[in-house]
C-alpha cells in the first residue's frame, strides 16, 4: 500500500482522532524527559473499582472465555435493562438492547446500519471528535449546528429547526457534552423535543456517557425519558467507560427500536463479533453493584472543575464558563488572539495557542478546531489537583507573557 491511491476514498475522507493524537504526543514528550502535564485525556484518573475487577477475574475462572451472543449475553442485557429502568425510567426488552465494544462502537454500528449516501446527520458544535468521522465513514453527511459561549454551548430549538431537512436521518445529542461540559435541562430537552416531534424522519442518538459526571445537583434526564413520544426513534446510548472508570474494558450499550438493534447486531456479527466476554461480566457487576461511589467521584471532579474554572478565568485573555457536567472545560481564548508569544509567534488560531502552551510551558490541551468551535481549547480535568494547579498556573503565565 505504498501508493496512497490504493487507500479507499472512505478512509481518505476521515482523520485520526486528534484527542488520541495529542495524548500520544504528550506521552512521547514525557518519555523523552520533558516536563509535560497532559490535559488532553478523556478518561477518569480513578481506578476501576475492586468489585468490578473481582467479577472479571471470577468470570475467567468460571470459563466465560468463549464467544458469546453477538450483541451481549442475556446477563449483561438484563443488567442494562435494569439500569435503564432504575436510572432513566425507560423500559427496554432484551431485543431492544445492544452491547458493543465501547460507546464509540455503538455509534459506529448505528451509523453503519442506517446511513445511505446523502443522509444527513445533525451534529451540534462543539462536538465529540469522532461523530463527524464516523458519519463520514458510514457514507453520511454531517450537518453542523453552531452553538456559542453565549448560548452556554447549547443548541436552541430555532437552530435545530433550521438545520432539519427531508434528508435528516439523525440528530446526535450529547449531554453532558464532551468537550464543553454543557448539560441540557429537562425544559431545554422538551423544547428541542417539540421541534423533533414535528419531523418523524429524524432519529435521535442520545449519547449519555457522562450521565453520572454531573455537578451542583443538576438533574440529568435523557431525551426518551423527557419526551416519551420520541422513544421509538431514539437510540439511548451509554457505557461503563466514564462512570465506572472502565475505559480500557471497552463496553458501550444502547436501548432502542428492535429493528435497529437487530441491524446493528448484523453489522457487529460481520465485524467484531461479541464484545469481550470478560468485560461483559465486569459490566454486569458495574451496573448491578454498589453505585454510591459515582456521586463521591463526581464530588471530586466538581472540586477540580471549580479550581480550573477559577484559575483559567484569572488568566489574561481567557474566559471559561462553568460547565454542568463531564470532566472538561472549554475556555475561549478570543482575548489572546492577535497577540505575540515571547518567541515572536502570533496567536492566530487555537492550534497556535495549544502549540505555544505545549512547547513553551509543557501543558498539553486540545485545540477547539478539533471539536468544530474556535477560538477555544479543551482542558480535561480528569487528573490530580496538584497537576491541575501547576498546569493552570503555567497557562496563566503563558497568557501573561503574550504581548
Ligand atoms: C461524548 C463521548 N461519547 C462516547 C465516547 C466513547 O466512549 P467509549 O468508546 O470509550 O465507551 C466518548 C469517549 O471519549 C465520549 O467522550
Amino acid at each position: 500500500m505504498s501508493n496512497p491511491s490504493s487507500l479507499s476514498q472512505r478512509v481518505q475522507n476521515i482523520k485520526p482522532s486528534p484527542t488520541l493524537a495529542i495524548t500520544a504526543r504528550a506521552k512521547a514528550l514525557k518519555a523523552a524527559g520533558e516536563d509535560i502535564i497532559g490535559l488532553g485525556a478523556g478518561e477518569p484518573d480513578f481506578d476501576t473499582p475492586d468489585h468490578i475487577k473481582e467479577a472479571a477475574i471470577a468470570a475467567i475462572w468460571a470459563g466465560d472465555t468463549k464467544y458469546t451472543a453477538v450483541d451481549g449475553t442475556p446477563a449483561v442485557k438484563a443488567a442494562v435493562a435494569e439500569k435503564f429502568k432504575r436510572e432513566n425510567g425507560l423500559e427496554y426488552s432484551a431485543a431492544e438492547i445492544s452491547v458493543n465494544s465501547g460507546g464509540k462502537h455503538t455509534i459506529y454500528n448505528a451509523m453503519m446500519a442506517t446511513l445511505n449516501p446523502g443522509d444527513e446527520v445533525i451534529i451540534p458544535t462543539p462536538y465529540w471528535v469522532s461523530y463527524p468521522d464516523i458519519v463520514l465513514l458510514a457514507g453520511g453527511t454531517p450537518v453542523f449546528v453552531h452553538t456559542s459561549i453565549d448560548t452556554s454551548f447549547k443548541m436552541t430549538p430555532e437552530a435545530l429547526k433550521a438545520a432539519i431537512t427531508p434528508k435528516t436521518k439523525w440528530l446526535i445529542f450529547n449531554s453532558p457534552s464532551n468537550p464543553s461540559g454543557a448539560a441540557y435541562t429537562e425544559a431545554e430537552i422538551r423544547a428541542l423535543g417539540a421541534v423533533l416531534e414535528r419531523h418523524p424522519q429524524v432519529h435521535i442518538f442520545a449519547d449519555d456517557i457522562y450521565e453520572h459526571v454531573i455537578y451542583d445537583d443538576f438533574k440529568f434526564v435523557t431525551i426518551a425519558q423527557a419526551v416519551p413520544a420520541l422513544k421509538g426513534r431514539t437510540l439511548t446510548m451509554n457505557g461503563v467507560a466514564k462512570a465506572y472508570a472502565m475505559t480500557g474494558w471497552r463496553i458501550g450499550y444502547a436501548g432502542g427500536d428492535a429493528k435497529l438493534i437487530k441491524a446493528m447486531a448484523k453489522v457487529q456479527s460481520q465485524s467484531t463479533s461479541n464484545p469481550c466476554s470478560i468485560s461483559q461480566a465486569a459490566t454486569v457487576a458495574a451496573l448491578t453493584g454498589p453505585q454510591d461511589f459515582l456521586a463521591e467521584r463526581a464530588a471530586v471532579f466538581q472540586e477540580r472543575r471549580d479550581l480550573v474554572v477559577g484559575m483559567l478565568n484569572d488568566a489574561e485573555g481567557l474566559s471559561c464558563p462553568t460547565p454542568e457536567g463531564a470532566f472538561y472545560v472549554y475556555p475561549s481564548l478570543a482575548g489572546c488572539a492577535g497577540k505575540k508569544t515571547p518567541g515572536g509567534k502570533r496567536i492566530d488560531t487555537d492550534e497556535d495557542f495549544v502549540t505555544y502552551i505545549l512547547e513553551d510551558f509543557g501543558v498539553a490541551a486540545v485545540h477547539g478546531a478539533a471539536f468544530g468551535l474556535s477560538p477555544h481549547f479543551r482542558v480535561s480535568y480528569a487528573t490530580s489537583t496538584e497537576a491541575l494547579t501547576e498546569a493552570c498556573s503555567r497557562i496563566q503565565d503563558a497568557c501573561a507573557k503574550l504581548t
